[in-house]
């Protein structure tokens, strides 16, 4: 239903995204992107570029007097940083100063670098580093925030939080509140409990003078999403396999698992499912939610949980042996001006991934052109699943 593009290079011109399939009448507000593009430049552990590019949006398409057309939306956010790589990131023929200055020819383990230098036939890797790059994830971000857009209207909202970052973790089994939630954004690592999130900056700072780098892990959380998004009727439509796809995707992430999924190879059936239970003044109720929301590929109407592990970023400080792939010497990895810890930022675009593919799902589950279609049809669904479910007792034979 809903399909986006990006292109751009890191210190080309700037990010493209092209939006297809939002109805029309969606709120958009450039203010609130701009906040989510600030928030996936922040965290604590961000190195020397997110320094330089203070993101900001431009609209080229498809939005007018702050409400979607129904017509493709089109981003643009400039890269500041190009102003000091024109003519190295030239489309033009440049001569071989220009042609040669930022070349590469030794890669960094854990990168794209020697992937994408094999794949593409090439040994300059400045032509695979520059869009194997998270910056991007900028656009993704983008693209994010108008699917929240429509998520908000629906009355779905999405956050994250930071569970670790490396050794400093909240300690296992912790289900955070959404009101908990509150506190991410006032912490400079994202983390619910201040004590835990000093202790991840003293990682970080650690990690930094040796010149080396931290991963850890997120947690997605959604409240408020339908039952019944996405099926089991065929694989391709399971919404458990579209989130790990989705979150999978983003740069230096190594492993998904929705709600306890990381647990459960050691933990018992009987300790594992969520019991269902019926009161009279509640319904149905799940006293516990270890699937995330998520039973049979489907949305259960509980809070999706999902979440993410991040790799150490690759790029080190005090940099890993690598060969030049044209004199085959040994070579120190090149290093590019790097973050140390992109945990905090990961998290940000973990939400923007989720967002996207749970308004994928409500269109596809609810259809409509515009935004009103789209609510009347919800209102119908949910109409339908509590009649469903307050249906009278059969009366005793
Ligand atoms: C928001 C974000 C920022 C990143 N910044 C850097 C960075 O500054 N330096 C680096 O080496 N890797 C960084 N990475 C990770 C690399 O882009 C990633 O490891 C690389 O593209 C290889 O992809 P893979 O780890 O998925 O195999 C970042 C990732 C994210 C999500």
């Amino acid at each position: 239903m809903l399909r986006f593009l990006t292109a751009g290079e890191s210190h080309g011109p700037g990010l493209t995204v092209i939006v297809e399939g939002l109805p029309a009448a969606v709120p958009v507000d450039r203010a609130v992107i701009d906040a989510d593009l600030r928030r996936r430049q922040g965290g604590y552990g961000r190195g020397g570029r997110m320094k330089i590019e203070k993101d900001t949006v431009e609209i080229l398409s498809g939005v007018r007097h702050g409400l979607t057309l129904g017509s493709p939306v089109s981003f643009l956010v400039r890269n500041r940083d190009h102003e000091n790589w024109s003519d190295v990131m030239s489309p033009d023929p440049q001569p071989d100063e220009a042609r040669l200055r930022r070349r590469l020819h030794h890669p960094r383990p854990g990168h794209a670098d020697l992937a994408g230098a094999l794949k593409y036939d090439t040994t300059d890797l400045r032509n695979v580093l520059e869009r194997a790059s998270a910056r991007e994830t900028t656009a993704r971000v983008a693209a994010g925030a108008l699917a929240r857009g429509l998520l908000r209207e629906a009355g779905v909202e999405v956050r994250s939080h930071v569970v670790r970052i490396a050794g400093a973790a909240l300690a296992p089994g912790t289900s955070v509140t959404w009101d908990a939630l509150d506190a991410v954004e006032a912490s400079p690592v994202r983390c619910v409990d201040p004590e835990v999130g000093a202790a991840m900056v003293a990682e970080i700072d650690r990690a930094r003078k040796d010149g080396d780098s931290v991963g850890g892990e997120v947690e997605v959380v959604v409240r408020g999403a339908p039952a019944g998004l996405g099926s089991y009727t065929h694989w391709d439509r399971r919404i458990d396999g579209r989130f790990a796809q989705a979150l999978m995707s983003i740069h230096a992430v190594k492993a998904v698992a929705l709600g306890s999924g990381f647990e459960a190879g050691a933990t018992r059936g009987s300790a594992f499912h969520d019991e269902i239970l019926w009161s009279s003044a509640e319904g149905l109720e799940r006293p516990t939610n270890r699937a995330g929301g998520i039973e049979g590929g489907v949305t259960n109407g509980e809070p999706i949980r999902a979440r993410a592990v991040v790799k150490p970023i690759p790029t080190l400080l005090i940099p890993l042996r690598s060969v030049d792939l044209v004199t085959h010497e040994e070579r120190k990895a090149s290093v590019e001006r790097s973050d140390t810890c992109v945990v905090p930022a990961a998290g940000v675009v973990a939400e923007a991934m989720v967002a996207w593919v749970l308004a994928d799902a409500l269109l596809e589950k609810l259809g409509g052109d515009s935004l009103g279609e789209v609510l009347d049809h919800l209102r119908a669904t949910r109409q339908r699943q509590a009649a469903l479910l307050s249906a009278e007792p059969p009366a005793p034979e």
